[in-house]
């Protein structure tokens, strides 16, 4: 590690490609897996987590906006780029440019990016909102939008596809969604003709909706080795990827009655030791966090006290402790036989993983093991 820095990530490409292997165990040989690698592959560094998946065999690659595909063709990622969010009409020439695929929900994506394609049709998916009211044609009007596309040319839709709202927590509502998004395609497929790709299931729905399987799935979590909380579910056995560190760069003394850190939210009740840690909300360690995460040291959990600052955090040392200036600190990971999850920190801060993982800021180093 470099002397100047203050936290840094670790990336585990290793773990995350065999957490690809486990999810194509899991689905099956009929299903393919398309790698959702959007908000920097939630924060574990879209380039490298791709290249990584890309020499394990994956050729299907999920991001949310046409910067995120550029980015991953200027490093030369050749598999196919599905751009789940809604791609503004101007970007018709970087979608022929850059050989990406655009999902289209409505008449006007279809006519913007019709002819787009650099040699013949452009290959797009059908987004269907099949109940959650957000992106997507919605599943009760596929029959208009078939009626207005049907003069367009120059598009191949070779996909189609939906989201879950609460695949975790709503079962009945989920299979609705599913049967939804079933009366959909079969009015579009007798439309439009038969899509080469179907496909609905991020990490959550996979475990719990195989009937949603397809041919093709989109998780994200699971291939960071997260998971929501599914109660009656075995999680398959994917190992996480990401560790957060940074190090104890000040030890001192709070005395009984003292409030620590902006706004006085800790007081101590008697007399211990404080450490400042280099790392804050400007790196992307949550400021939900404040007052309620542990950290690792020398293999032991110390909480967490006060608000986190911008580029700070004060962790409760104790009284008699044998901690170093420089000791190395793990917010996120593993240190000797203590763990600290994505999903802990999510509880803790009453967010979910991704929150806690994709926020991780520009200003952490990146290092990578293979
Ligand atoms: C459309 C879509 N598909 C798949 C995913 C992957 O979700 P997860 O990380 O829960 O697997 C997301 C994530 O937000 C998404 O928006």
């Amino acid at each position: 590690m470099r002397p100047r820095d203050r936290a840094w990530l670790e990336i585990d490409l290793g773990a995350i490609v065999h957490n690809y292997h486990v999810v194509e165990q899991l689905v099956g040989g009929h299903t393919t897996v398309m790698a959702v690698v959007k908000a920097d592959a939630y924060g574990h560094g879209a380039v490298p987590v791709s290249r990584a998946l890309e020499a394990a065999g994956c050729g299907f690659f999920a991001v949310a906006t046409l910067d995120e595909a550029v980015e991953l063709r200027e490093a030369g990622i050749g598999g196919m780029i599905l751009i789940l969010g809604c791609t503004p009409h101007e970007c018709a020439p970087d979608i022929r440019r850059w050989r990406v695929t655009p999902s289209v929900m409505s008449v006007e994506d279809c006519a913007a990016f019709a002819g787009a394609g650099a040699e013949g049709p452009l290959p797009v998916h059908i987004k269907i909102d099949s109940g959650m009211c957000r992106m997507g044609v919605r599943y009760d009007e596929i029959g208009q939008f078939c009626d207005g596309v049907g003069a367009i040319s120059g598009l191949a839709y070779e996909g189609i596809f939906s989201h879950f709202a609460s695949a975790a927590t709503d079962p009945d509502f989920s299979n609705a969604q599913i049967d939804n998004y079933l009366a959909a395609v079969a009015v579009a497929e007798q439309r439009l003709g038969p899509f080469k790709w179907q496909h609905m299931c991020a990490s959550s729905a996979i475990l719990l909706y195989e009937r949603a399987h397809f041919n093709l799935v989109r998780p994200g979590d699971l291939l960071y080795g997260m998971s929501e909380d599914l109660p009656d579910c075995n999680l398959p056995p994917v190992r996480p990827a990401l560790t957060l560190k940074s190090r104890l760069r000040l030890i001192k003394p709070v005395r009984a009655g003292e409030c620590v850190g902006y706004g006085g939210t800790y007081q101590a009740a008697a007399g211990h030791d404080i450490g400042v840690v280099t790392i804050g909300y400007a790196d992307g360690y949550p400021r939900l966090l404040s007052n309620v995460a542990d950290v690792l040291i020398r293999g032991m959990r110390r909480p967490l006290v006060g608000r986190v600052s911008m580029d700070t955090i004060v962790v409760d040392l104790g009284v008699g402790h044998d901690y170093r200036l420089g000791d190395e600190v793990v917010l996120l990971g593993s240190q000797g036989e203590q763990a600290i999850r994505a999903e802990e920190l999510a509880q803790r801060g009453g967010t979910i993983n991704q929150d806690i993982v994709a926020r991780m800021g520009m200003r952490l180093r990146r290092v990578y093991k293979e």
